[in-house]
């Protein structure tokens, strides 16, 4: 398994609020959403569209392809609708004081 990686300060993302950061040679979309923190492959499963130039509901905790409009579930990575019919990879975050962390799943 991988380790975790430093990518942002917990200042530089509002709640709600998301940051595209890189995580090796991975895209990685960060979430902060109702006080929580997401990393999600920044992959739509449909055809590649970037998760996060899209719109985040921290309320029902989804976030929307921007390109064709597949919801995605920011805690799993599930796909919620349709055109995009599997998941997207989720990671872990660990925050340390201010400094967040994410470490990827293997895939
Ligand atoms: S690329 Fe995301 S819905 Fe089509």
């Amino acid at each position: 398994m991988s380790d975790f990686v430093l990518v942002a300060k917990t200042s530089e993302i509002p709640d709600p609020g998301q940051l595209l950061v890189e995580v090796g040679e991975r895209l990685v979309v960060l979430i902060h959403a109702a006080g929580h923190w997401y990393a999600l492959d920044d992959i739509c499963t449909h055809d590649g569209g970037p998760l996060s130039e899209g719109p985040l509901d921290a309320q029902s905790g989804t976030i929307v392809c921007p390109r064709h409009g597949a919801k995605f579930d920011i805690r799993t990575g599930a796909a919620l609708t349709m055109p995009a019919t599997k998941p997207t990879m989720a990671h872990e975050v660990k925050i340390d004081g201010d400094q967040i962390f994410v470490r990827l799943r293997d895939g």
